[in-house]
């Protein structure tokens, strides 16, 4: 039988090299081998942006939109919102009911996320019940499709723990096996670095956007840094020490193209200005068609909805399912 995926991204807005490369393409493999639920965690997104919902519906757009963009394929995966599920909100009700609190208190990835915040909005934020809930929701995500398998980066692995341990406990409790417990299936998400070396993030700007113009990624890639001890353009480079170009080189380049910047750096033929307008535009002629692509749903937004809302449908068909024998397992009170 084909197994079944489930994965969520939430809903931050525009997308960045680092999805497309890590995450988004590993995606568009999958949903050719597994029966395969994309959704926008819209409901995981207030847990930390309650306040800040004035770009929450394009937010929602713009990631739909660049998966699309990037060949996810409607026909072939079930692309939804969560909150428009909203019988995972009653699953996520049951599921809170056998979670003791100090699984979700002692989950590293929630402890993160509560000192990022505390870094950002200040020593007196606090953390709110639903942020506590965040493992309860993403396990009701992914048991509501009993996924064998959960795409996630390895900053995810605390919570799909917990959400085997919660599977088990359910199991356990209402004397069943209904439940599986899904596994990780890790996708690399440190496969491309940011402009400045470091982690490739929106908040940090130095991300590359799947819809940033040719200019703004010509632009981008010239501010970044390249092989530090070399000061003039005939100087011999050093590509294994150059922090970002060569390694973006590396990922976007042919065998031919790597090799010829690599022997043209080593000998001092290649100044760093140079190399990095060239690598400006391989990467836009490699994004060229996702990006052909955005425009055109950018330009068709009845199209998306529809995409959004179809998936949505097909998704609680699925869900109310689980939902009934849920509550049969459980002895609530049936219509
Ligand atoms: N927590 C995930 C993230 O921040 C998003 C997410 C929510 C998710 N629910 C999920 C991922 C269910 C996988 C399955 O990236």
């Amino acid at each position: 039988m084909v197994q079944r995926i489930v994965t969520g991204m939430r809903s931050t807005g525009k997308l960045h090299l680092g999805h497309y490369l890590g995450v988004i393409q590993n995606l568009v493999e999958l949903q050719n081998k597994y029966e395969s639920f994309f959704f926008v965690a819209d409901w995981h997104a207030l847990t930390t942006k309650y306040d800040k919902t004035e770009t929450l519906r394009q937010d929602i757009n713009d990631v739909v939109i660049d998966w699309l963009a990037s060949g996810i394929d409607p026909d072939k995966a079930t692309i939804y919102v969560q909150s428009l599920v909203p019988e995972i909100a009653e699953l996520n009700i049951y599921l809170g009911m056998i979670t003791p609190q100090n699984w979700v208190e002692r989950d590293p990835t929630l402890k993160d996320m509560a000192k990022i915040l505390r870094t950002k909005e200040g020593l007196n934020s606090q953390i709110g019940f639903g942020l506590m809930g965040y493992p309860v929701l993403m396990t009701a995500d992914i048991l509501m499709f009993n996924a064998d398998a959960v795409p996630v980066g390895s900053d995810q692995i605390a919570h799909i723990e917990i959400t085997r341990d919660i599977a088990r406990r359910f199991n356990n409790i209402y004397k069943t096996d209904y439940f599986k417990e899904p596994a990780a299936l890790l996708n690399d998400c440190a496969l491309i670095c940011g402009l400045d070396g470091n982690k490739m993030g929106k908040s940090f700007q130095n991300d590359i956007k799947i819809s940033d113009t040719e200019e703004v990624t010509s632009k981008k890639i010239m501010t970044a840094i390249t092989d530090r001890s070399r000061l003039r353009k005939d100087d011999p480079g050093h590509p294994d020490e150059c922090e970002v170009v060569f390694k973006y080189w590396k990922i976007f380049g042919s065998e031919e193209q790597i090799a010829q910047v690599r022997s043209e750096c080593e000998k001092g033929q290649r100044g760093c200005a140079d190399c990095k307008r060239q690598l400006g535009a391989l990467i836009n002629e490699k994004l060229r068609p996702i990006r052909e692509k955005r425009k055109y749903y950018e330009a068709h937004p009845e199209e998306v909805r529809r995409i959004i809302l179809e998936g949505s449908e097909k998704a609680r068909i699925q869900a109310r399912k689980t939902l009934l024998d849920v509550r049969e397992l459980i002895g609530m009170y049936q219509k």
